[in-house]
């Protein structure tokens, strides 16, 4: 299967890395405007190759659309990242049209395209891909569930000084500071969370997770791009390898939760259609208060793209 990831910046390349070393696709094409810079990383990445041990072929091209054509999948990581003092609500002007564009590209030349977003502001990017694309929603969604829970697990794997390997969690919302990791649904080898961690600790892991991609922007004065571009990968391997896998991912939303035309983290089952599930917990009246505040948070968000008259 033919992969394409748009954005050969640090999240994109990193994406292209991971999948291509995952060894299960044809062909991962890489495409950027800026000259060059997709060709060169791809360049590089295919001839880890030989030293690594894959056989994905990996290419580059500078804004060549046709190059993309047929792709099962593609990934939309175009767009500026946050600086420092920067939230990811503040790139909504330059990166809408920048997704917009790139997913009518997309889809002239692969109709039958899987979209996965990962330009912020998240939510509302995967949104502007879905109004554009025109296509069934179960085709358009984004990463951001499974970054989050990741910085949520690495938080209490360190605390726990266990494997992060055996930690399970879900997390759900909108990708910025409203999201509302839920330690009712946190495991450590199938024992709840609350068990083995105090009260105190446990919120100090979730305040810090909200905060989680504003601490590493101030440490780099950039986005983060190792766990994000991991992570998009995750989805595109459990989509090529149609495994039914239980992700947070960003979705759109037709009554579940109470939550109507939005798109916003919840766990969904992803397989070779997509999204192939949504899967609805029975959250309890404080977990579904959170849930509706991230929702209004986001929303107003999308108003903002309403109001940017792209889709008219
Ligand atoms: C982050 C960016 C990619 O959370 O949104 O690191």
């Amino acid at each position: 299967m033919k992969i394409t990831v748009v954005g050969a910046g640090n999240v994109g390349a990193t994406c292209a890395n991971v999948i291509a070393q995952g060894d299960y696709a044809r062909e991962v094409v890489l495409l950027d405007i800026k000259a060059g810079l997709a060709e060169g990383k791809a360049l590089d990445i295919w001839q880890t190759a030989p030293i690594n041990g894959f056989g994905t072929r990996v290419v580059g091209v500078t804004n060549d659309y046709s190059a993309t054509a047929g792709s099962a999948v593609a990934v939309i990581t175009s767009g500026l990242p946050r600086k420092p003092g920067m939230s990811r609500d503040d790139l909504i002007s330059t990166n809408a049209a920048i997704v917009k564009s790139v997913t009518e590209n997309l889809i002239k030349h692969s109709p039958d395209a899987i979209l996965i977003v990962v330009s912020n502001p998240l939510d509302v990017m995967t949104y502007c891909a879905y109004r554009t694309a025109g296509i069934s929603p179960s085709r358009v969604f984004g990463m951001a569930g499974i970054l989050d829970t990741a910085r949520y697990n690495a938080f209490l794997a360190e605390a726990l000084n266990c494997s992060p390997k055996d930690i399970h969690s879900v997390l759900m919302g909108g990708h910025g500071d409203t999201m509302v990791p839920l330690p009712r649904y946190t495991t450590v080898a199938g024992i709840p969370i609350t068990e083995l961690i105090d009260p105190q600790k446990l919120e100090a892991i979730i305040e810090r997770t909200k905060k989680g991609g504003g601490e590493i922007v101030n440490l780099l004065g950039t986005s983060a791009w190792y766990a994000p571009g991991a992570a998009a990968a995750l989805m595109v391997e459990a989509i090529v390898k149609d495994e039914q896998r239980i992700f947070p991912c960003c979705a759109w939303l037709t009554g579940q939760y109470g939550l109507n035309q939005i798109y916003m983290g919840v766990p969904v089952k992803l397989g070779r259609n997509g999204i192939e599930q949504i899967l609805e917990l029975k959250l309890n009246e404080q977990e579904l208060k959170l849930v509706h505040q991230s929702a209004a948070a986001v929303k107003e968000v999308m108003e903002v793209l309403d109001q940017m008259n792209l889709f008219d």
